[in-house]
């Protein structure tokens, strides 16, 4: 039986389960727990133009049915990830499923870089994905999820500059999601990534001290699954555009529960530091379900819900 493919804009991906950005490394960290081949695709850690430190320690911390997080976009620098990243991304994973996620500060920030990608790596990649979402920096980032009008330049003068696909992560944790989402789709996107990480905080009741060094930080995990799932549902009535969904996510049938509300393609985050093969074996289960159901694709399933 053929594999399930999927259409997310312009880009083809093998299957739709994707390595989410930030928990999926650069791939080649995982290929010894896991195999790579599983996967539609991996979302690389965000780069950013110039080397960021992060935020102060301690930056994780394990909550009740997740984990809060609290990077801050620390990563190497666009130099860096192009003289020693890369490379070593081209070794472990194709063509097809390598997507390079980008962050900044400005829209200029995000268009000389994405330029810069795919000037250097174009023909050996397969999309580039606008990190709109991340609430863990003061400037950039999560700004353009609250506001439409600078999520649709952004995404514009992105789309203009680059012909590689452009996926853009944005957070639904605000409530004019759907303006936003509706700004991204006419702005020229290729696909909708989304995110749903509430901002929380734990407290040490020992030490009296806030746990992560940044005091607070998104919610990442099973806890946020059901919100997901309903940002979901609405997006798929509200755009056109295809859903890559993330939040969550550990199985299959939790991946299933995403496609049927209307994602054509699901990200697995925080689940892969549990058990780093998460997404391959999740991708190889879901493959079983789609066997079983006689399916050749999850597309019938994209959205099947709203028809009950
Ligand atoms: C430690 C950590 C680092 C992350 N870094 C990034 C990042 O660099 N870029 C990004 O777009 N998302 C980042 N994310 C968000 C994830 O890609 C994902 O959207 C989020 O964790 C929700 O999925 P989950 O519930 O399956 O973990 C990060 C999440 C975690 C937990």
């Amino acid at each position: 039986m053929k594999r399930p493919e999927v259409q997310l804009g312009r880009l083809r991906l093998r299957n739709p389960v994707l390595g989410a950005s930030g928990c999926t490394g650069h791939g080649y960290e995982l290929a010894s727990y896991t195999d790579l081949s599983r996967y539609g695709a991996v979302s690389l850690k965000t780069v950013t133009p110039l080397p960021r430190v992060g935020n102060p320690p301690q930056r994780v911390c394990e909550v009740p049915s997740g984990v809060l997080n609290s990077i801050g976009l620390q990563n190497p620098g666009r130099d860096a990830f192009f003289a020693q990243i890369m490379p070593r991304v081209l070794e472990c994973l194709d063509r097809d499923q390598i997507i390079v996620s980008v962050g900044g500060d400005k829209v200029e920030d995000y268009v000389e870089l994405c330029r810069a990608v795919e000037e250097r790596f174009g023909t050996r990649i397969a999309a580039l994905e606008l990190n709109a979402a991340c609430p863990n920096v003061s400037h950039g980032a999560g700004f353009y999820s609250r506001d439409p009008e600078a999520a649709a330049a952004l995404v514009a003068a992105v789309r203009n500059a680059v012909d590689l696909p452009v996926l853009v992560k944005f957070n639904t944790n605000f409530p004019n999601y759907l303006e936003v989402a509706q700004a991204i789709e006419q702005a020229g996107a290729d696909a909708l990534y989304t995110t749903n990480t509430p901002l929380g905080m734990k407290i040490d009741w020992r030490t009296r001290q806030l746990v992560l060094g940044n005091g607070r930080g998104p919610i990442c995990g099973p806890a946020i699954r059901p919100i997901g799932v309903l940002r979901t549902w609405e997006l798929y009535e509200h755009v056109n555009l295809p859903i890559i969904a993330s939040g969550g996510i550990c199985t299959w049938e939790d991946a299933l529960e995403y496609i049927l509300a209307g994602a054509s393609a699901v990200g697995i985050g925080s689940a892969q530091f549990v058990y780093p093969d998460a997404a391959s074996r999740l991708e190889q289960d879901l493959d079983a379900y789609l066997h079983r159901e006689g399916l050749e694709s999850i597309q019938p399933l994209v959205g099947a819900a709203h028809k009950s």
